[in-house]
């Protein structure tokens, strides 16, 4: 299976080194062999190309069955030009692959209970969600945008649009997701506002009907926002357009408590997938052996599940490693907690193969 790496910036090279020493006992355990290809992205790609997404980067990709991902930007590229921000690789790579849907569990582990923001009658009742979130279409890429003067004075615009056959896809992937997990779906808009979500409605409902099965709802995004963090157990999986996503996506992610813990996949029809914690570059860290590199080894076993179906054994390992070594009280400092081992990034790795 060949893997296309693309590492980054900030604590990026030093969560996937971890991530790549798993793919390695893998290889060990299971005599699957993967050749791995490395690719730069992001700032780094700036700094070596001038580009965020060189040409290069975008053939290896597109050679490799699946990428993986570590992180992309920093304060070091924060007043570039915008045409070229480190974002701009991540989204530019989304559109060349067509990764239209972008699926992001937010789960509560376990061990982790304590780290939740929420109070405890709250989790008690868990969080167990899957985001799925368009990901090439809307504001993000939309056109008219830009900035410029009218009547003598600037305005900023951009268009938040789809077309049917967009939300269409994207519809099917939240179905066909909640078949899988517990058949409820709740799809995210705000057609009390925007025509292009009076639009998104219509087409969810269409689908509907080829998923009778399926619980379907649907919520304002300002209503899901409040709901995410008053009652998460409400929620099996969510649908929604990209912007909406973006921000709801975080959302369910950090009231778990553990952003550093929870891996993301993204996927179309036909290309590779890229696989990615839902973390930033955490330059704040970057460099210190301090990065949870769990999200990343987790992204490593959703790559292995959704892009190969026959490595669910392996991606089941891989995850497995990952409960035993929180069971036994291994932290990194985004974790952390009283009574448990604080351990930087490197030792992490070492416990979840020591694990496998
Ligand atoms: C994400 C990020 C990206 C996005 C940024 C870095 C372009 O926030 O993956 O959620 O907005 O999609
Ligand atoms: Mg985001």
């Amino acid at each position: 299976m060949k893997i296309c790496v693309m590492p980054g910036d900030g604590i990026g090279r030093e969560i996937v080194a971890q991530a790549l020493r798993v793919l390695d006992k893998v290889t060990e355990k299971f005599g699957t062999a993967f050749e791995i290809e490395e690719a730069l992205i992001g700032g780094c790609a700036i700094d070596a190309t001038g580009s965020p997404l060189p040409e290069a980067t975008v053939k290896l990709c597109q050679a490799a069955d699946a990428v993986l991902l570590g992180a992309v930007g920093g304060p070091k590229w924060d007043s570039i030009d915008p045409a070229i921000r480190p974002e701009r690789g991540l989204l530019g790579i989304r559109k060349a692959l067509g990764l239209f849907a972008n699926l992001r569990p937010a789960s509560l582990f376990q061990e982790l209970k304590h780290a939740c923001y929420l109070r405890p009658d709250i989790v008690a009742k868990g969080i167990d969600l899957l985001v799925v979130r368009e990901l090439t279409g809307g504001a993000y890429f939309g056109t008219p945008k830009g900035i410029e003067v009218r009547d003598g004075e600037r305005v900023g615009f951009n268009n938040m649009i789809y077309s049917e056959h967009e939300i269409r896809r994207i519809a099917k992937v939240g179905f066909e997701a909640a078949m899988k997990r517990r058949k409820k779906l709740c799809s995210v808009d705000k057609a009390n506002v925007l025509d292009v979500s009076r639009l998104w409605r219509e087409i969810v409902l269409e689908v509907a009907k080829d998923y009778p099965e399926v619980e379907l709802s649907h919520l304002y995004v300002d209503n899901a926002a409040m709901q995410l963090v008053r009652d998460p157990s409400q929620f099996d999986v969510i649908v929604t357009e990209n912007l909406f996503g973006d921000i709801l996506s975080d959302e369910a992610s950090v009231i778990t408590g553990s952003i550093g813990m929870l891996p993301s996949a993204s996927v179309g029809e036909k290309n590779p997938g890229i696989f990615e914690p839902i973390h930033g570059s955490a330059p704040d860290i970057a460099g210190q052996d301090k990065a949870n590199p769990l999200a990343t080894i987790l992204s490593v076993a959703m790559l292995l599940r959704y892009s190969r179906s026959d490595m669910g054994e392996q991606a089941s390992l891989i995850e497995g490693a990952v409960q035993k070594t929180l069971a036994q009280g291994f932290r990194t400092g985004d974790i952390r907690e009283e009574g448990c081992k604080l351990i930087g990034c490197k030792a992490m790795g070492d416990a979840v193969l020591a694990n496998m």
